[in-house]
């Protein structure tokens, strides 16, 4: 880590508290609610930052804390991976739907986009509470927020935590804050050990032997790259459902546009191995005072803007800070992965560089994935057509490519004659962009109501 970089957080961490010091009382309080402590040590230190201006009640709870608040309970899993990572599972425990249907729930796990973790599934809006079953039948909860509409209805909520982020940061080897080693991983890793060992251990810990996937933005790319290695993974999922699809990126408008060389962006990290951002919980409070007031939001809305597209009419200017709040890490390598991908289009695997590229790969470019290995029979993807980072043309791209496979032969539900995905939504609001389906204010009635409607079509076909 550079001095230079440290010392300019430090900086702008001092003047922001200095700033919510005179600006505190122009804010009205939270009320305390019966929460448990934090069980993240990160955002318990970010709750003690933002204290003095906090605004509305999600920012800055950890997952469990968010789960309470809405009435329900939780359990924590840590999963291991083949690679020594351990990750952290939440799950969901809604005793009226135990009471109900016992273990015929149906295993569902929620997998984050980058910059984001668990909650990302539990803020948009204070909302989603657990409801009452009447005559066995589940309750229907309109949440902008997909893991209370899912946790209170008929399935069992399995929430991932990739490597990196705050809730991941275990090995059984290395340490992240002194072995630089741990953060040598990107999207490539999470696809090859952190997939298959949360489905894996979902199986293991349920009496199903699938479950239904539900990937967002950086949670289908981890997929796809499993796919693309091993397509029998697919045979693990009832569905694998992918939000927002990135298998193609060099159509991403925004963040994609602007950084033109990718290796021009990085050059300033290239020898960093570590987190992105450095300094989580304080980046997080920082960012949070300056979008929480009412003079600098607007510039925080523009930037948001540029960088997943623009569509004003979805954002939630009541919980903006929400999500600022709420931002999680990642390593500087997944991110300088993320920038390649733009450069190269179709998704590769890491590059290295000519020289190490010959060594670990035996050619001078990153091999591609094999995207068209993808089977289709269960795959359902949802996209939107003002997405700047899952652009149209890029989710075509990988349509185009999925038909270039086998037609897979499968007389279950979900019949593939044609060689395309089982389904394939493009959400019907013109001005859909990347993150409406977390953030949006009307992401139950385009989104989350479709995927419900996926789900229990699915399901009472196979009952
Ligand atoms: C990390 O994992 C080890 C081994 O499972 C465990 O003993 C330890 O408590 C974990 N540390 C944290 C901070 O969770
Ligand atoms: C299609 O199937 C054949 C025979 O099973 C196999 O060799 C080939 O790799 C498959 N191609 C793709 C793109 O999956």
């Amino acid at each position: 880590m550079g001095s230079n970089m440290s010392q300019f957080f430090q900086l702008s961490i001092i003047l922001s508290f200095l700033l919510s010091l005179t600006l505190s009382s122009s804010y009205s309080s939270v009320p305390p609610q019966n929460l448990p402590p934090p069980e993240n040590s990160i955002f318990a230190q970010e709750q003690l930052y933002i204290a003095p201006f906090k605004k509305s009640h999600d920012e800055a709870l950890t997952c469990g804390q968010l789960i309470v608040s809405r009435g329900f309970k939780y359990e924590r899993h840590f999963v291991t991976t083949e690679d020594g990572y351990i990750l952290t599972l939440y799950r969901i425990i809604n005793p009226n739907a135990q009471a109900a249907r016992g273990s015929k729930l149906i295993p569902v796990l929620l997998v984050h986009g980058i910059f984001t973790s668990c909650s990302s599934w539990m803020i948009n809006g204070f909302d989603g509470f657990i409801e009452p079953w009447v005559d066995g039948k589940p309750p229907n909860v309109r949440s902008n927020s997909l893991a209370f509409v899912l946790g209170n209805g008929e399935f069992d909520v399995w929430i991932a935590n990739n490597r990196g982020t705050s809730y991941s940061r275990n090995h059984t080897r290395l340490d992240p804050d002194t072995d630089s080693e741990f953060w040598d991983f990107s999207f490539a890793e999470m696809g090859e050990y952190d997939t298959p060992a949360m489905v894996d251990y979902i199986i293991d810990k349920t009496d199903h032997d699938k479950i239904v996937w539900i990937g967002y933005s950086r949670g289908t790319q981890q997929m796809f790259v499993q796919l693309a290695e091993n397509p029998a993974f697919a045979e693990k999922l009832y569905l694998n459902i992918n939000i927002s699809p990135i298998a193609f990126y060099g159509d991403a408008k925004g963040l994609g546009s602007v950084i033109p060389n990718e290796r021009l962006a990085t050059r300033a990290l290239e020898n960093y191995e570590g987190p992105l951002p450095p300094f989580l919980p304080e980046f997080d409070a920082g960012l949070t005072y300056f979008c929480s007031a009412e003079i600098s939001q607007p510039i925080c809305i523009e930037v948001y803007s540029y960088l997943f597209g623009p569509n004003r009419r979805m954002i939630n200017k009541e919980i903006f800070q929400v999500i600022t709040s709420q931002i999680d890490s990642t390593s500087n390598k997944d991110t300088t992965h993320d920038l390649q991908s733009m450069r190269y289009d179709q998704i590769r695997k890491f590059d290295y560089g000519k020289k190490m590229n010959q060594e670990k790969y035996g050619s001078d470019e990153p091999p591609k994935y094999q995207f068209e290995r993808i089977p289709k029979y269960n795959l359902v993807l949802i996209s939107g057509l003002n997405d700047y980072l899952a652009d149209s043309k890029d989710v075509q791209k990988l349509r185009n490519i999925l038909s270039k496979g086998n037609s897979t032969k499968f007389d279950g539900p979900c019949p593939n004659s044609n060689n395309r995905p089982y389904i394939d939504h493009v959400i019907t609001d013109p001005y859909w962009s990347h993150t409406d389906i977390i953030f949006g204010n009307r992401a139950y009635e385009y989104a989350h109501s479709v995927i419900l409607d996926i789900m229990r079509d699915y399901f009472s076909q196979t009952e």
